[in-house]
Protein backbone atom coordinates (compact mmCIF):
# COMPACT_ATOMS: atom_id res chain seq x y z
CA UNK A 1 0.00 0.00 0.00
CA UNK A 2 2.52 2.19 1.50
CA UNK A 3 4.02 3.79 -2.34
CA UNK A 4 5.59 7.35 -1.36
CA UNK A 5 7.16 8.79 1.41
CA UNK A 6 5.15 10.75 3.99
CA UNK A 7 7.84 14.06 2.76
CA UNK A 8 7.44 14.12 -1.09
CA UNK A 9 4.96 17.02 -1.39
CA UNK A 10 2.38 15.93 -3.38
CA UNK A 11 1.99 19.81 -5.26
CA UNK A 12 -1.24 19.13 -6.68
CA UNK A 13 -3.01 18.16 -3.69
CA UNK A 14 -1.65 21.09 -1.97
CA UNK A 15 -2.93 22.96 -4.47
CA UNK A 16 -6.19 22.35 -3.17
CA UNK A 17 -5.24 23.85 0.52
CA UNK A 18 -5.98 27.56 1.69
CA UNK A 19 -5.92 29.91 4.16
CA UNK A 20 -8.87 28.91 6.59
CA UNK A 21 -8.39 32.95 7.70
CA UNK A 22 -8.53 34.40 4.18
CA UNK A 23 -8.74 31.49 1.96
CA UNK A 24 -5.43 32.75 0.17
CA UNK A 25 -3.76 29.76 -1.71
CA UNK A 26 -0.35 28.52 0.34
CA UNK A 27 3.07 27.64 0.10
CA UNK A 28 5.32 25.53 1.13
CA UNK A 29 8.78 25.64 3.00
CA UNK A 30 10.92 22.94 4.15
CA UNK A 31 8.66 19.42 3.75
CA UNK A 32 5.76 17.86 4.68
CA UNK A 33 7.46 15.53 7.50
CA UNK A 34 8.70 19.26 9.13
CA UNK A 35 7.59 22.51 7.49
CA UNK A 36 5.37 25.82 7.31
CA UNK A 37 2.42 26.71 4.87
CA UNK A 38 2.55 30.69 4.97
CA UNK A 39 0.14 32.80 2.86
CA UNK A 40 0.78 35.92 0.79
CA UNK A 41 -0.54 37.82 3.89
CA UNK A 42 2.27 36.31 5.71
CA UNK A 43 0.08 33.33 8.20
CA UNK A 44 1.95 30.64 8.84
CA UNK A 45 0.60 27.11 9.82
CA UNK A 46 2.87 24.00 10.46
CA UNK A 47 3.17 20.77 8.57
CA UNK A 48 4.27 18.28 10.72
CA UNK A 49 4.26 14.39 10.42
CA UNK A 50 2.90 14.69 7.04
CA UNK A 51 -0.25 16.58 7.92
CA UNK A 52 -1.19 20.36 7.26
CA UNK A 53 -2.16 21.97 10.53
CA UNK A 54 -4.52 24.24 9.10
CA UNK A 55 -6.62 24.77 12.22
CA UNK A 56 -7.50 28.84 12.42
CA UNK A 57 -5.62 30.68 14.85
CA UNK A 58 -7.69 30.43 17.98
CA UNK A 59 -7.58 26.39 17.77
CA UNK A 60 -3.62 26.48 16.24
CA UNK A 61 -2.64 28.05 19.34
CA UNK A 62 -3.77 25.47 22.02
CA UNK A 63 -2.87 22.91 19.80
CA UNK A 64 0.76 23.67 19.60
CA UNK A 65 0.61 24.29 23.53
CA UNK A 66 -0.59 21.16 23.82
CA UNK A 67 1.33 18.66 21.47
CA UNK A 68 3.45 20.23 19.67
CA UNK A 69 5.41 23.19 22.36
CA UNK A 70 9.01 22.92 20.43
CA UNK A 71 7.40 23.63 16.62
CA UNK A 72 7.90 27.16 17.07
CA UNK A 73 11.12 27.32 18.39
CA UNK A 74 11.84 25.91 14.65
CA UNK A 75 9.67 27.62 12.96
CA UNK A 76 9.21 31.27 14.88
CA UNK A 77 6.79 32.70 12.02
CA UNK A 78 3.89 30.76 13.92
CA UNK A 79 4.06 32.58 16.85
CA UNK A 80 3.08 35.82 14.94
CA UNK A 81 0.22 34.07 13.51
CA UNK A 82 -1.45 32.62 16.81
CA UNK A 83 -0.62 35.85 18.79
CA UNK A 84 -3.64 37.71 18.06
CA UNK A 85 -5.97 34.85 18.23
CA UNK A 86 -9.14 35.20 19.66
CA UNK A 87 -10.47 32.36 22.43
CA UNK A 88 -12.17 29.50 20.61
CA UNK A 89 -15.29 27.85 20.58
CA UNK A 90 -15.60 26.54 23.79
CA UNK A 91 -17.69 23.58 22.29
CA UNK A 92 -15.18 23.35 18.88
CA UNK A 93 -12.41 22.92 21.46
CA UNK A 94 -13.63 20.56 23.42
CA UNK A 95 -14.63 18.48 20.66
CA UNK A 96 -10.81 18.41 19.18
CA UNK A 97 -9.36 17.67 22.64
CA UNK A 98 -12.06 14.62 22.74
CA UNK A 99 -11.73 13.65 19.87
CA UNK A 100 -7.34 13.65 20.26
CA UNK A 101 -8.36 11.34 22.97
CA UNK A 102 -10.37 9.02 21.35
CA UNK A 103 -8.43 8.93 17.54
CA UNK A 104 -4.69 9.06 19.35
CA UNK A 105 -4.34 8.24 22.90
CA UNK A 106 -7.19 4.68 22.40
CA UNK A 107 -5.51 4.23 19.03
CA UNK A 108 -6.43 1.26 17.62
CA UNK A 109 -3.19 -0.84 15.77
CA UNK A 110 -5.55 -3.14 14.11
CA UNK A 111 -6.57 -2.29 10.21
CA UNK A 112 -9.66 -4.13 10.54
CA UNK A 113 -10.71 -3.56 6.98
CA UNK A 114 -13.86 -5.68 6.75
CA UNK A 115 -15.43 -3.89 9.67
CA UNK A 116 -14.23 -0.61 7.90
CA UNK A 117 -16.34 -1.31 4.54
CA UNK A 118 -19.07 -3.00 6.34
CA UNK A 119 -19.84 0.59 8.04
CA UNK A 120 -19.22 2.50 4.69
CA UNK A 121 -21.99 0.52 3.34
CA UNK A 122 -23.97 1.27 5.84
CA UNK A 123 -23.56 5.14 5.98
CA UNK A 124 -23.38 5.25 2.17
CA UNK A 125 -25.92 2.55 0.89
CA UNK A 126 -25.59 1.64 -2.77
CA UNK A 127 -22.68 3.43 -3.47
CA UNK A 128 -19.39 1.65 -3.49
CA UNK A 129 -15.89 3.69 -2.96
CA UNK A 130 -14.81 3.07 -6.64
CA UNK A 131 -17.83 4.95 -7.37
CA UNK A 132 -15.27 7.67 -7.12
CA UNK A 133 -12.57 6.75 -8.79
CA UNK A 134 -10.64 9.35 -11.22
CA UNK A 135 -12.28 12.16 -9.03
CA UNK A 136 -11.39 14.71 -6.61
CA UNK A 137 -13.16 13.85 -3.39
CA UNK A 138 -13.04 16.08 0.29
CA UNK A 139 -13.87 13.69 3.30
CA UNK A 140 -15.32 16.24 5.95
CA UNK A 141 -14.30 14.89 9.50
CA UNK A 142 -11.85 11.92 8.34
CA UNK A 143 -11.38 10.90 11.87
CA UNK A 144 -8.49 8.50 11.90
CA UNK A 145 -9.01 7.78 7.83
CA UNK A 146 -10.66 4.41 8.06
CA UNK A 147 -12.86 5.58 4.75
CA UNK A 148 -10.54 7.77 3.45
CA UNK A 149 -8.49 4.09 3.11
CA UNK A 150 -10.88 2.76 0.97
CA UNK A 151 -12.06 5.82 -0.88
CA UNK A 152 -8.39 7.05 -1.64
CA UNK A 153 -7.89 3.64 -3.23
CA UNK A 154 -9.97 4.55 -6.29
CA UNK A 155 -10.23 8.52 -6.15
CA UNK A 156 -7.82 10.25 -8.13
CA UNK A 157 -6.75 12.71 -5.06
CA UNK A 158 -8.20 12.04 -1.73
CA UNK A 159 -8.18 15.12 1.19
CA UNK A 160 -9.02 14.15 4.79
CA UNK A 161 -10.50 16.98 6.68
CA UNK A 162 -10.23 16.55 10.86
CA UNK A 163 -10.24 18.56 13.90
CA UNK A 164 -8.14 16.45 15.64
CA UNK A 165 -5.24 14.58 15.51
CA UNK A 166 -6.82 11.58 14.53
CA UNK A 167 -5.55 12.94 11.13
CA UNK A 168 -2.13 11.67 12.40
CA UNK A 169 -3.16 7.91 12.52
CA UNK A 170 -4.41 8.37 9.08
CA UNK A 171 -0.79 9.47 7.60
CA UNK A 172 0.58 7.73 9.51
CA UNK A 173 -1.31 4.28 8.01
CA UNK A 174 -1.97 5.77 4.57
CA UNK A 175 1.30 7.36 2.88
CA UNK A 176 -0.02 6.94 -0.87
CA UNK A 177 0.75 9.67 -2.91
CA UNK A 178 -2.54 10.63 -4.01
CA UNK A 179 -4.10 11.02 -0.24
CA UNK A 180 -3.62 13.72 1.95
CA UNK A 181 -5.03 13.99 6.02
CA UNK A 182 -5.18 17.77 6.90
CA UNK A 183 -5.99 19.49 10.29
CA UNK A 184 -8.45 21.69 10.39
CA UNK A 185 -11.78 22.67 11.40
CA UNK A 186 -14.80 22.74 8.83
CA UNK A 187 -16.17 25.52 10.27
CA UNK A 188 -13.25 27.76 8.52
CA UNK A 189 -12.54 25.14 5.73
CA UNK A 190 -8.87 25.56 4.80
CA UNK A 191 -9.66 24.80 1.43
CA UNK A 192 -10.12 26.11 -2.28
CA UNK A 193 -13.76 26.61 -2.81
CA UNK A 194 -15.45 24.29 -5.64
CA UNK A 195 -12.02 22.51 -5.53
CA UNK A 196 -13.79 19.04 -4.88
CA UNK A 197 -15.78 16.61 -7.55
CA UNK A 198 -17.57 14.91 -4.26
CA UNK A 199 -17.49 15.22 -0.38
CA UNK A 200 -18.96 12.54 1.75
CA UNK A 201 -19.10 13.33 5.45
CA UNK A 202 -19.42 10.40 7.94
CA UNK A 203 -21.02 10.85 11.58
CA UNK A 204 -19.28 14.60 11.69
CA UNK A 205 -21.90 16.91 11.49
CA UNK A 206 -24.35 16.09 14.46
CA UNK A 207 -20.86 16.72 16.54
CA UNK A 208 -21.15 20.25 15.73
CA UNK A 209 -22.50 23.40 17.26
CA UNK A 210 -24.57 23.98 14.63
CA UNK A 211 -25.21 20.93 12.27
CA UNK A 212 -27.05 23.41 9.43
CA UNK A 213 -24.01 25.46 9.85
CA UNK A 214 -21.58 23.34 9.53
CA UNK A 215 -23.09 21.95 6.76
CA UNK A 216 -23.09 25.51 4.72
CA UNK A 217 -20.10 25.74 5.37
CA UNK A 218 -18.66 22.74 4.07
CA UNK A 219 -21.08 22.74 0.40
CA UNK A 220 -18.93 25.62 -1.50
CA UNK A 221 -16.08 23.19 -1.80
CA UNK A 222 -17.77 21.27 -3.83
CA UNK A 223 -17.84 22.15 -7.79
CA UNK A 224 -21.28 22.68 -9.56
CA UNK A 225 -22.33 19.53 -10.93
CA UNK A 226 -20.71 17.38 -8.15
CA UNK A 227 -21.65 14.72 -5.38
CA UNK A 228 -22.33 14.98 -1.87
CA UNK A 229 -23.11 12.49 0.79
CA UNK A 230 -23.65 13.02 4.56
CA UNK A 231 -24.36 10.77 7.06
CA UNK A 232 -25.67 11.87 10.04
CA UNK A 233 -27.26 10.20 13.64
CA UNK A 234 -30.99 10.11 14.16
CA UNK A 235 -33.21 8.93 16.38
CA UNK A 236 -36.76 8.74 15.94
CA UNK A 237 -37.57 5.68 13.71
CA UNK A 238 -34.38 3.96 14.30
CA UNK A 239 -34.32 0.43 15.36
CA UNK A 240 -34.42 0.46 19.20
CA UNK A 241 -31.37 -1.17 19.90
CA UNK A 242 -29.37 1.77 18.00
CA UNK A 243 -31.08 4.74 19.97
CA UNK A 244 -31.09 2.67 22.85
CA UNK A 245 -26.73 2.47 21.45
CA UNK A 246 -26.89 6.01 22.17
CA UNK A 247 -27.11 5.82 25.96
CA UNK A 248 -28.65 9.61 25.96
CA UNK A 249 -29.61 9.59 29.34
CA UNK A 250 -25.99 8.96 30.45
CA UNK A 251 -23.99 10.82 28.81
CA UNK A 252 -24.96 14.51 30.60
CA UNK A 253 -23.52 13.11 32.97
CA UNK A 254 -20.28 11.15 31.73
CA UNK A 255 -20.15 14.80 29.56
CA UNK A 256 -19.01 16.60 33.05
CA UNK A 257 -16.25 13.65 33.76
CA UNK A 258 -12.93 13.65 33.79
CA UNK A 259 -11.28 11.31 30.63
CA UNK A 260 -10.11 8.24 32.65
CA UNK A 261 -13.38 8.49 34.42
CA UNK A 262 -15.39 8.41 31.11
CA UNK A 263 -13.11 5.45 30.12
CA UNK A 264 -13.94 3.49 33.71
CA UNK A 265 -17.77 3.89 32.51
CA UNK A 266 -17.09 2.76 28.72
CA UNK A 267 -15.17 0.09 30.50
CA UNK A 268 -17.93 -0.85 32.60
CA UNK A 269 -20.12 -0.62 29.44
CA UNK A 270 -18.20 -2.99 27.10
CA UNK A 271 -17.82 -6.06 30.07
CA UNK A 272 -21.41 -5.85 30.35
CA UNK A 273 -21.85 -5.99 26.30
CA UNK A 274 -19.27 -9.02 26.44
CA UNK A 275 -20.92 -10.85 29.08
CA UNK A 276 -24.90 -10.50 27.35
CA UNK A 277 -23.56 -10.23 23.89
CA UNK A 278 -20.45 -10.86 21.86
CA UNK A 279 -19.81 -13.66 24.08
CA UNK A 280 -23.29 -15.52 23.75
CA UNK A 281 -22.72 -14.36 20.25
CA UNK A 282 -18.96 -16.32 20.03
CA UNK A 283 -21.05 -19.09 21.82
CA UNK A 284 -24.07 -19.48 19.61
CA UNK A 285 -21.41 -19.46 16.60
CA UNK A 286 -19.81 -22.52 17.69
CA UNK A 287 -22.55 -24.61 17.59
CA UNK A 288 -23.46 -23.53 14.24
CA UNK A 289 -26.24 -21.10 15.09
CA UNK A 290 -24.87 -17.93 12.94
CA UNK A 291 -27.43 -16.82 11.74
CA UNK A 292 -28.82 -16.53 15.52
CA UNK A 293 -25.41 -15.06 16.12
CA UNK A 294 -26.04 -12.42 13.61
CA UNK A 295 -29.30 -11.05 14.94
CA UNK A 296 -28.13 -10.19 18.38
CA UNK A 297 -27.38 -6.52 18.63
CA UNK A 298 -23.92 -4.99 18.00
CA UNK A 299 -22.87 -8.86 16.85
CA UNK A 300 -20.43 -7.36 14.31
CA UNK A 301 -17.97 -6.93 16.87
CA UNK A 302 -17.92 -10.25 18.89
CA UNK A 303 -14.75 -11.39 17.66
CA UNK A 304 -13.16 -7.64 18.01
CA UNK A 305 -9.99 -7.48 20.41
CA UNK A 306 -11.37 -5.82 24.06
CA UNK A 307 -9.56 -2.08 23.30
CA UNK A 308 -11.42 -1.52 19.86
CA UNK A 309 -15.04 -2.58 21.55
CA UNK A 310 -13.64 -0.21 24.92
CA UNK A 311 -13.37 2.44 21.87
CA UNK A 312 -16.46 1.69 20.53
CA UNK A 313 -18.85 2.15 23.56
CA UNK A 314 -16.65 4.95 24.71
CA UNK A 315 -17.43 7.25 20.82
CA UNK A 316 -20.87 7.40 22.56
CA UNK A 317 -20.00 8.69 25.49
CA UNK A 318 -16.66 11.29 24.46
CA UNK A 319 -18.55 14.05 21.99
CA UNK A 320 -19.28 16.62 24.02
CA UNK A 321 -21.92 18.07 21.24
CA UNK A 322 -24.41 15.68 19.69
CA UNK A 323 -27.88 16.37 17.89
CA UNK A 324 -29.61 14.11 16.46
CA UNK A 325 -31.68 15.38 12.98
CA UNK A 326 -34.69 13.49 11.11
CA UNK A 327 -35.34 13.42 7.13
CA UNK A 328 -37.04 16.82 7.00
CA UNK A 329 -34.25 18.92 8.65
CA UNK A 330 -32.10 16.91 5.80
CA UNK A 331 -34.42 17.78 3.00
CA UNK A 332 -34.28 21.78 4.13
CA UNK A 333 -30.30 21.69 3.99
CA UNK A 334 -30.45 20.35 0.53
CA UNK A 335 -33.00 22.11 -0.26
CA UNK A 336 -31.08 24.20 -3.13
CA UNK A 337 -29.31 20.72 -4.27
CA UNK A 338 -30.43 18.70 -7.52
CA UNK A 339 -31.13 15.17 -7.19
CA UNK A 340 -31.80 14.98 -3.17
CA UNK A 341 -32.46 12.00 -1.82
CA UNK A 342 -32.76 10.95 1.95
CA UNK A 343 -32.70 7.30 3.23
CA UNK A 344 -32.71 5.52 6.58
CA UNK A 345 -29.64 4.00 6.71
CA UNK A 346 -30.66 0.71 8.18
CA UNK A 347 -32.41 1.80 10.60
CA UNK A 348 -28.91 3.41 11.80
CA UNK A 349 -29.10 7.22 11.13
CA UNK A 350 -29.92 8.94 8.11
CA UNK A 351 -27.87 8.96 4.28
CA UNK A 352 -28.62 12.44 2.68
CA UNK A 353 -27.25 13.23 -0.93
CA UNK A 354 -27.54 15.62 -3.33
CA UNK A 355 -26.32 17.37 -6.05
CA UNK A 356 -24.75 20.91 -6.75
CA UNK A 357 -26.50 23.12 -9.50
CA UNK A 358 -24.68 24.03 -12.81
CA UNK A 359 -26.86 26.13 -13.25
C1 LIG B 1 -17.53 9.96 15.17
S1 LIG B 1 -16.04 10.59 14.48
C2 LIG B 1 -16.19 10.00 12.81
C3 LIG B 1 -14.87 9.90 12.11
C4 LIG B 1 -14.91 9.28 10.70
N1 LIG B 1 -15.82 9.99 9.81
C5 LIG B 1 -15.26 7.82 10.73
O1 LIG B 1 -16.38 7.46 10.36
O2 LIG B 1 -14.42 7.05 11.20
C6 LIG B 1 -16.41 12.33 14.30
C7 LIG B 1 -15.23 13.12 13.76
O3 LIG B 1 -15.66 14.45 13.47
C8 LIG B 1 -14.59 15.31 13.71
N2 LIG B 1 -15.07 16.69 13.89
C9 LIG B 1 -15.93 17.15 14.82
N3 LIG B 1 -16.08 18.50 14.70
C10 LIG B 1 -15.30 18.88 13.65
C11 LIG B 1 -15.00 20.15 13.06
N4 LIG B 1 -15.51 21.30 13.52
N5 LIG B 1 -14.17 20.18 11.99
C12 LIG B 1 -13.61 19.02 11.50
N6 LIG B 1 -13.84 17.80 12.06
C13 LIG B 1 -14.68 17.73 13.12
C14 LIG B 1 -13.99 14.74 14.99
O4 LIG B 1 -12.67 15.20 15.22
C15 LIG B 1 -14.08 13.23 14.74
O5 LIG B 1 -12.91 12.72 14.18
Amino acid sequence: MATSQPDDPPADLLALLACPVTGEPLRLAGTLADGLLTSPAGRAYPVIGGVPRLLPPDLLRPLLERAHPEFADRWPAVRATVAEAAPPDPAVLDTLAAYDYQHVELADAALPIDEWRATWSRFQPGIEPRAFAGQTVLEVGCGEGRHGWLVGEHARRLVGLDLSRGVEVARLRDRRPNTLYVQGDLHRPPLLPGGFDALYSNGVLHHTPDPRAAFDAVRPLVRPGGRIFVWVYGLDGMTWWYRASHLSWLRPLTNRLPRPAQVAVAAAGTAALEAAVWAPARALRRVGLDPLAARLPFADAADRPLRAKLRRVFDRLNPPVTHYLDADTLRGWMADLDDVTVVDAAGQGWSARGRVPTG
